[in-house]
């Protein structure tokens, strides 16, 4: 090989080497700050907040939300998976991240101390919950919260209909829904991303749960009104309209009390009657009783 072929392969060699090594594309870095922007603004992430990042795998979203809270806040990161877990823990370590408990958990208990949380963010996590687990992880989740605490959701499975309904079953109530969600990557493999922001309810709620009071006709419509509006097949307003077609209906309060007061209380869940309208609702309804 002559000198000037063997400068050439060598400058040749270097410049892949250089290329290989190359930051990733700028539009994979936007996306991914785009994506990490979406989720804190989602979490509605605080300066001095606590927050579980529960199912939080190798921490993707754990150390961010560290940053986040900042010195003063703390993120618990949980997971199930021990490997997992310890490899948070050495990132955190070696990192001298101050900021973050890691707790290695069961399926049906997040182990997270009582009352003391702020949020709590599962990112493609609530599909990997065994049936029998769900209920513990999600009452787990509820103690763990502070009274009107976040439940934040963000899954890939786009079907958030189960995952509300089993929320509402543990004490949560729904803030807001985003489905799809509009701000995934193009990057990701699925497109049906979707987010539901929930908060921890004061009391179990019966909205959705007609199995657990006794439906009444009124009810009825009232739970599948909600079922509509909840898979996007009708407007907030219609369902307004639902309810205020209920409320006018000749007998929808009678004859007995704790039905109308059931049938009251779920309106107020779902968020279609205000609170004083409600309360008067309810002392009509008392004076009713035989
Ligand atoms: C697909 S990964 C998501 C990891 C991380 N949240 C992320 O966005 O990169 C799902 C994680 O949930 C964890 N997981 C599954 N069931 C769990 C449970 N019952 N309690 C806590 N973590 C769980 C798994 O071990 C796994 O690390």
């Amino acid at each position: 090989m002559d000198g000037t072929r063997g400068r050439l392969l060598i400058a040749g060699l270097a410049a892949l080497l250089l290329l290989s090594a190359a930051p990733p594309s700028v539009t994979q870095a936007e996306d991914e700050n785009a994506e990490q922007r979406s989720i804190l603004s989602l979490i509605g992430a605080r300066a001095g907040e606590v927050i579980a990042d529960v199912g939080c795998g190798k921490g993707t979203w754990t150390f961010p939300l560290a940053r986040a809270v900042g010195p003063h806040g703390r993120i618990y990161a949980v997971d199930i998976d021990r490997e997992k877990i310890d490899d948070v823990r050495k990132r955190k370590d070696r990192d001298d991240v101050k900021n973050i408990t890691v707790i290695h958990s069961i399926p049906d208990d997040p182990m997270l101390p009582s009352g003391q949380l702020d949020a709590v963010f599962l990112n493609d996590v609530i599909d990997y919950v065994g049936r029998s687990a769900l209920a513990g992880f999600l009452a787990g989740i509820r103690s763990a919260l502070k009274p009107a605490g976040r439940l934040v959701i963000r899954d890939p499975n786009g079907n958030p209909d189960r995952v509300i309904a089993e929320c509402y079953r543990a004490g949560f109530t729904l803030v807001e829904a985003k489905v799809p969600l509009s701000s995934v990557p193009t990057r990701t493999f699925s497109n049906t991303w979707y987010a539901l922001k929930l908060r921890r309810a004061e009391e179990m709620q019966p909205a959705i749960l007609p199995r657990l009071g006794k439906p009444t006709r009124f009810r009825t419509r009232l739970h599948l009104a909600e079922e509509l509006f909840r898979l996007g097949l009708i407007s907030r307003e219609e369902l307004r309209n639902t309810w205020e077609r209920i409320e006018n209906a000749p007998g929808s309060f009678d004859p007995k009390v704790d039905e109308a007061l059931d049938l009251i209380r779920a309106a107020e869940a779902i968020g279609v009657v205000p609170a004083k309208r409600a309360e008067a609702l309810r002392t009509e309804a008392r004076k009713r009783k035989p």
